[in-house]
């Protein structure tokens, strides 16, 4: 098939099946050469769907517009949605975690897609994000240097970072570069969890597969604890809970980490999920990375644009004029109207065009000029700024350098002076300022009655329960000796 997973996965190296549907963060095939089936794929992977309800929510709650993908149902599905717009009514803060895998140099216009998404969540819940750049996971799977991954990893920062993030309360790492004691213990704790059999299970590797694959998974599921990122949140797993915007390809990743978080003491991820982005040439036929006439980059020229969508945009409408009058264009197909639908923010304006094409009033070649009209100015707007990005800003993004916890929230602004002097006298090196305490009891409480319930709410077996009080009592010795440690250097400094 040829929908084109929005992180860029090469859909034709997958091997024809011939029957079932798959979808893995690899390969996207819909059953017998069909588009993905969406009702589907909820079902299989267990995730729920995003109802009109739930838009609503989420507008009351932001008091904002809710974003096109968001009403026209381009983010569809969900896992704890619902919990997180629960606990931000209540004041509870939250963070975003998404990321790329940077295998090309230049992105398509569906590469944008979540980071776009996630840019508006940003704004709109004012809470901070971490981007993670998996260099270490297109090495593993590609046939590239993995100093190359890195320097497209650096490359691509300079698109994401076009997409109008906050470089006060984002954060964007390259795992090659990040990889710090703290994500690697969330990686060892998440691994010491994970079977072999598991990961089969859910990611289908095979005995062929390199073990640097089989190993991966814990890498891109960390970041959904915040103490991968103490500059950012502090040493505690549980000072905040984790909002991951992403396309449905990405969801066996979450999968496995919301199934490990209870037994590592850390908040299950939500997920805000997105379907996948229409190839140019339509979504019944294979879709190649290597072929440029089958997606628009960032970087085409408005003549190339042009020229793509007149030559490749698969078209819903009839073979004659004759006919097109009579019989109408075909919303179904027409990818003009599928991206139109993405990238024509008026509603009014794009509910007239369908039905101006659908009546067959309106021409093939006139939706494709309207499609034109609305790129042309996007890739542009994005061109302009992608080339204003220099080095500092990407330094900028990419420093752990600690912020003020405090900061990253709300409404714009640096609210250091409003901490008290002993917060800042107490800050440790490489911490956020004022973050909630390692060893905070009130987040340690709620940690353990949340911990009595696994996945789907099934009750917890004795020995995982005990294995996690043993590990809860453990941490508070570490925590109390760390105190007790850290005291009596304190003492001995104000006696010298
Ligand atoms: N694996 C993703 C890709 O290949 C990149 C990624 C890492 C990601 N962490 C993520 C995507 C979190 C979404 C959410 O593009």
């Amino acid at each position: 098939m040829s929908a084109q997973p929005v992180d860029g996965t090469d859909a034709a190296a997958t091997p024809a099946t011939g029957g079932e549907q798959i979808v893995t963060p690899w390969d996207v095939e819909g059953a017998d050469g069909q588009g993905v089936d969406y009702d589907k794929l909820i079902k299989e992977f267990g995730c729920s769907k995003i109802t009109a309800e739930m838009v609503e929510r989420i507008e009351r709650v932001t008091g904002m517009k809710a974003h096109p993908f968001l009403r026209r149902g381009m983010f569809f599905a969900h896992r704890e949605m619902d919990l997180i717009l629960d606990a931000y009514e209540k004041g509870e803060k939250f963070y975003l975690y998404t990321g790329r895998g940077p295998s090309s140099e230049s992105l398509h216009l569906g590469h944008l897609i979540p980071f776009h998404f996630t840019a508006w969540l940003q704004k709109a819940f004012k809470v901070p994000l971490v981007i993670q750049l998996t260099d270490d996971e297109k090495f593993l799977w590609k046939d590239m240097a993995l100093e190359e991954c890195e320097r497209l990893g650096r490359e691509n920062a300079k698109d994401i970072i076009a997409c109008g993030f906050d470089p006060k309360r984002t954060f964007i790492f390259s795992d090659v570069n990040y990889m710090c004691t703290p994500m690697y213990k969330n990686m060892m704790k998440i691994a010491k969890c994970v079977t072999l059999n598991q990961v089969r299970g859910i990611f289908g590797f095979t005995g062929e597969s390199n073990i640097g694959q089989v190993g991966f998974p814990p890498t891109q599921a960390a970041p959904s604890f915040p103490d991968c990122f103490p500059h950012m949140f502090g040493e505690n797993k549980k000072s905040l809970r984790c909002l991951i915007p992403c396309a449905i390809d990405q969801d066996p990743y979450f999968r496995m980490t919301r199934d490990v978080a209870p037994r590592i003491g850390g908040y299950k991820p939500a997920l805000i999920e997105s379907r996948f982005f229409p190839a140019l040439k339509g979504e019944s036929g294979k879709m190649s990375a290597s072929d440029a006439t089958s997606a628009i980059y960032v970087t085409d020229t408005a003549k190339e644009i042009k020229n793509k969508v007149n030559k490749y945009a698969f078209s819903g409408g009839q073979l004659t004029v004759e006919d097109h009058r009579r019989i109408g264009g075909n919303l179904d197909v027409d990818i003009s109207w599928k991206w139109l639908n993405f990238f024509l923010d008026d509603d009014e304006e794009l509910a007239k065009i369908g039905e101006e094409y659908s009546s067959g009033r309106m021409l093939s070649g006139e939706i494709k000029a309207k499609l034109i009209e609305t790129l042309v100015p996007i890739v542009e707007h994005h061109q302009e700024i992608r080339n204003s990005v220099d080095d500092a800003q990407i330094d900028a993004f990419m420093s752990t350098q600690p912020r003020v916890f405090a900061s990253l929230f709300g409404d714009m602004g640096d609210i250091a002076g409003a901490l008290d002097e002993a917060t800042l006298a107490n800050a440790k090196p490489g911490v956020a300022i004022g973050a909630p305490a390692a060893n905070d009891d009130g987040v340690k409480k709620a940690q353990q009655t949340q911990a009595q319930t696994g996945e789907n709410g099934e009750p917890m077996s004795k020995s995982q329960q005990k294995k996690l009080l043993k590990e809860a009592q453990i941490a508070e010795k570490k925590a109390k000796q760390a105190e007790e440690k850290a005291k009596k250097k304190a003492e001995a400094e104000a006696a010298n």
